[in-house]
């Protein structure tokens, strides 16, 4: 029996929260998922993950939350990640920070591991060991366990990415990278079996900035003032890789997925509300 993981893009937001509300059950039920991993470290306004958002992405289907440069943003989320074993930060963090990077789930009767790495490229704030390096002896360990080992890998540019999917081509069953909340059009399975897209897209809106309201990036790129970006409500989509993989570990298929998802009523009241 084959088992289908689900890989959501970077959550932004409340657009964010409400694509997975409106499309993520009918979604796992139509194709059969076995487990859903979403990248969330944006859904707390574009900037990090409050607990209480966790908590709500838990409850409405989401298995594991994997992080990134901006896991530790939400200061409530230090202390809760520590306690909750399904919100991941990457694996590179020094070792004895809040949290961990990898997860062990159960699918069936079958054991997958998920390990969260963050890359090095364009991340002035954060300075992690190289993730190359580090995830050679995570995925020898996670194999002596199961064949059915994910890297979630969220890293600025596309060669990073596409250079981790080289380095683990059969020996993992898939790498999907984050981060740039575009998602590519490069899904495939590599010679040796492993599953790839360089980039899982976005849970948000489409019609802005990386789920930002472009007007108001336009005015922050043409006047350099900065200003906190505005959430955006125009055209959601839920996105995401949906990957097959055999019982031997090795993908069968990856599939690119995109939902689109009505915007609620009166989303510019709501904004203001929250404002
Ligand atoms: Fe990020």
């Amino acid at each position: 029996m084959s088992i289908r993981i689900l890989f959501l893009g970077e959550i932004v937001g409340k657009p964010g929260i409400q694509t997975i509300k409106s499309a993520l059950k009918r979604l796992r039920a139509d194709k059969q998922v076995d487990l859903v991993v979403a990248n969330a470290e944006g859904t707390t306004n574009g900037f990090g993950i409050g607990r209480a958002h966790a908590i709500q992405l838990q409850k409405l289907g989401i298995d594991i939350i994997t992080g990134g440069e901006k896991i530790y943003y939400k200061l409530d989320m230090v202390d809760f990640i520590a306690k909750n074993p399904s919100i991941l930060r990457p694996a590179n963090f020094p070792q004895g920070v809040p949290g961990r990077g990898i997860r062990y789930a159960s699918v069936g009767d079958k054991k997958i591991v998920v390990i969260n790495l963050l890359g090095n490229s364009e991340f002035p704030r954060t300075h992690l060991a190289n993730p190359f390096l580090l995830v050679e002896n995570l995925v020898e360990k996670a194999k002596e366990e199961t064949p059915f080992v994910f890297v979630q890998f969220h890293a600025a540019t596309t060669a990073e990415k596409n250079t981790m999917a080289f380095l683990l081509d059969g020996r993992v069953t898939a790498m999907v990278g984050t981060h740039t909340k575009v998602l590519s059009a490069d899904a495939r399975i590599f010679p040796k079996g492993t599953a790839m897209v360089t980039d899982n897209g976005r849970c948000g809106s489409q019609m802005s900035v990386g789920g930002f309201d472009p007007n108001l990036e336009i005015t922050k790129f043409v006047t350099q003032v900065p200003a906190r970006s505005r959430e955006c409500w125009d055209s959601l989509e839920m996105q995401g890789v949906l990957v097959e993989a055999g019982d031997d570990g090795k993908a069968l298929s990856i599939e690119t997925i995109r939902v689109p998802v009505e915007t609620p009523v009166k989303p510019g009241e709501e904004n203001e509300k929250e404002a």
